[in-house]
């Protein structure tokens, strides 16, 4: 009977002890499909954290690329209205003055002769300063022209044999569009300039049914990749920036063999006012 007594007293804490495994078991799994629910919740949470970050980072860089343009813009207006001025009296002063000195007074007059020149040499550095800051040839010109003139320039400041192709014909770009896309080259053709070690440099401004494609192509030594995403490259990042504020896209690339090919697309909505022709 005792024996007996023991085999159902084991029998039933065999029983207990399965009933307690199986709620530890059930609650360890509810724990643990909790914590992942948890953890699912909290990263959901970190990612929409980061989305919006990033695109209040990425409207901060739009209005402070504008409000770049629009100070340089002042700059530039200010550098030309008070210095262009200014050295342009100091020029007819020292015209006056090279016509009224006396005839025989040699010194004065080779005083005159380089005091006019210095004068002529930085008029003309206003205007380049000034033109830089805010590029008067795109409201003058149109977006393809100034880039042609841009083109033409490069080449003739560094050697380096620049073309220039586009298909965009008449086409009225807007505004702004035209100043990122001439801002992005001008420091694309700086950084050909300066780093690439390039012989030959492509920009092509090509427009299709849906787009504005710009690239600019070097035949130079390439870029590294990670210059490309690299936090020090303040340069790229703009251009970059100035891509994005316009909802387009930016691509950087090459290789040792082949250049830095550069490529940024624009939706022609952004790109071009009214209808395209
Ligand atoms: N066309 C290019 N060919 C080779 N290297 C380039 C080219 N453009 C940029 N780089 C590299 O990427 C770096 C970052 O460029 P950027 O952001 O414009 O800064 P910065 O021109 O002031 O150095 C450059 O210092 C250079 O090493
Ligand atoms: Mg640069």
């Amino acid at each position: 009977m005792s024996g007996l007594t023991a085999v159902h007293r084991a029998e039933s804490r065999r029983r207990e002890d399965e009933g307690l495994v199986r709620a530890l078991r059930t609650h360890q799994v509810d724990a643990i499909v909790g914590d992942r629910d948890v953890m699912l919740v909290r990263l959901r949470e970190a990612e929409d954290n980061l989305k919006s970050s990033r695109n209040q980072l990425r409207a901060l860089a739009a209005s402070l690329l504008s409000v770049r343009e629009e100070e340089r813009t002042a700059i530039a207006r200010e550098l030309h209205d008070e210095f262009g001025q200014a050295l342009t009296s100091l020029q007819l002063g020292l015209s006056w003055l090279s016509r009224n000195a006396p005839a025989g007074q040699r010194p004065l007059h080779a005083k005159i002769r380089s005091l006019t020149i210095t004068t002529t040499s930085l008029i003309q550095s206003v205007r380049t300063i000034a033109s830089e800051l805010r590029p008067g040839v795109l409201d003058e010109l149109g977006l393809a022209d100034a880039l042609k003139a841009a083109a033409r320039e490069f080449a003739h400041d560094t050697g380096i044999r620049c073309v220039f192709k586009t298909n965009t014909g008449k086409v009225r770009f807007d505004r702004r569009a035209a100043i990122a896309v001439f801002r992005i080259v001008q420091a694309a053709l700086t950084n050909a300039a300066r780093h690439a070690h390039a012989s030959s440099v492509v920009i092509t401004l090509m427009r299709s049914k849906t787009g504005l494609n710009v690239t600019v192509m070097d035949n130079g030594k390439g870029i590294a990749r990670k210059l490309i995403d690299s936090q020090t490259s303040i340069g790229i990042a703009g251009m970059r920036e100035r891509a994005f504020s316009l909802g387009g896209t930016f691509t950087l690339g090459g290789s040792s063999s082949k250049g830095t090919i550069l490529t940024v697309r624009i939706p022609l909505s952004r790109a071009v006012i009214g209808k395209a022709v």
